[in-house]
């Protein structure tokens, strides 16, 4: 076996080389403390690059998500309306909250949140009396939803919008950034983004108020008085001045990221794309995907391989794949909730979830890396796959 010994990974951390200096500094003024002004300015900086008027550092994209539910009053006994095709950390804080998902299809064109799918079931819920509290759309692998349909059937229903940016840094939608598309917004600086502190996320969103409301409730929620009192209940959610200090210098390097993972992206679809029955994950021409992770896909007509039998090859070669999302709507823990789909026969998320792969896609994944993968997979789907020969 050609066992190769440089793993190569999906979406590894790539730190800038001047993380040391930001944690020196950190470590000197001695701010080792989910508070500190590595952390202010991270919210400052963030804010600024999306465009909203408040960000709030958290310990993770998950606890920003169950906060923007908090804000949004969710609790026991209502609805929230959720995109299926996406990771599990979207929908489990509305199980948090005591409330119940109702999972909405993906579109072929962005795979995600399909505004045919959305408009059933608000029609349904309407006719049923009980309107979502909120709906979380998600930008998959990088790629914006199609908000003006999206947020036009939100507004008409009165219902706010949560955006789960975790993967869509440095994406945009029409003239917006992605990030700044709900009432509130999500992103995720865990291990495998586009920027990471290790762990992290953030708040984002243009109601200061609201935000000011989550950094209470993310601090304990202390009242002000001169002792420690509470007349909330609290979380410990706050992003340490440590790891602001680590993702501060990779932001500052975000557009050059978002270049290098489109490149990454382009040159899989060059080498690959013409082979029969293989296409990718398309951009939607309303926006800039940031290519996250870029995602191929396998057509059981044209060829007779399966995405997962592409990653045991590469993971044979010591190369890490993984399959798409796997929706949600057909997790064990959360098939008892409802689905909603605008073509009955072909929901689009569950062919994306069968016939997808996602392939290395690093920005520190050097060309010779990229090669090995390529030619791997070509190799496999030339020699079995295609069902012509
Ligand atoms: C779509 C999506 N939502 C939410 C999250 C949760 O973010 P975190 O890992 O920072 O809690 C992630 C990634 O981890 C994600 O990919």
């Amino acid at each position: 076996m050609n066992q190769h010994k440089t793993r190569i990974y999906l979406s590894p951390p790539h730190m800038t080389g001047r993380e040391m200096d930001f944690l020196k500094n950190a470590f000197d003024s001695n701010w080792i403390a989910p508070l500190g002004p590595h952390v202010d300015a991270f919210e400052k900086e963030m804010s600024e690059y999306i465009g909203v008027k408040a960000a709030l550092a958290l310990s993770s994209g998950t606890a920003a998500m169950h906060l923007g539910l908090k804000l949004l009053d969710v609790g026991p006994g209502d609805a929230v309306f959720c995109s299926s095709l996406t990771f599990s950390a979207s929908a489990n804080p509305i199980i948090y909250q005591g409330a119940e998902p109702v999972f909405i299809d993906a579109d072929v064109k962005t795979w995600n949140m399909c505004p045919r799918a959305l408009k059933l079931a608000f029609e349904d819920a309407e006719k049923n009396g009980r309107l979502p509290k909120a709906v979380i759309t998600v930008d998959l692998y990088g790629q914006s939803a199609d908000y003006d349909p999206i947020l036009e059937l939100c507004n008409h229903y009165g219902v706010p919008v949560l955006e789960d940016a975790a993967e869509a840094l440095g994406a945009t939608y029409k003239n917006k950034k992605c990030g700044a598309l709900g009432k509130l917004n999500v992103l995720s600086f865990n291990g495998n983004k586009i920027i990471t502190t290790s762990g992290g996320g953030m708040l984002l969103s243009d109601d200061e108020d609201m935000i000011a409301k989550a950094r209470f409730w993310a601090t304990q929620a202390r009242d002000p008085a001169p002792w420690y009192q509470h007349s909330d209940i609290g979380y410990n959610y706050r992003l340490s001045n440590l790891l602001a200090a680590v993702g501060r210098p990779q932001l500052e390097e975000i557009e050059s990221r978002v270049a290098k993972r489109r490149q990454i992206f382009d040159r899989y679809r060059e080498a690959l794309g013409t082979i029969p029955g293989v296409d990718f994950m398309p951009e939607a021409s309303f926006g800039r995907a940031n290519r996250w992770l870029s995602v191929m896909t396998l057509d059981p007509e044209a060829i007779d391989i399966k995405p997962l039998d592409v990653m045991k090859t590469l993971e044979k070669h010591n190369i890490e794949s993984r399959p798409v999302w796997k929706p949600m709507h057909l997790q064990p823990v959360f098939e008892k909730y409802g689905f909603y789909t605008a073509d009955e026969d072909n929901s689009f998320s569950e062919r994306a979830f069968e016939t997808g792969l996602c392939l290395p896609s690093g920005s520190t994944l050097e060309l010779s890396a990229q090669e090995r993968v390529i030619e791997i997979i070509s190799d496999v789907l030339k020699k079995k796959g295609n069902k012509q020969s």
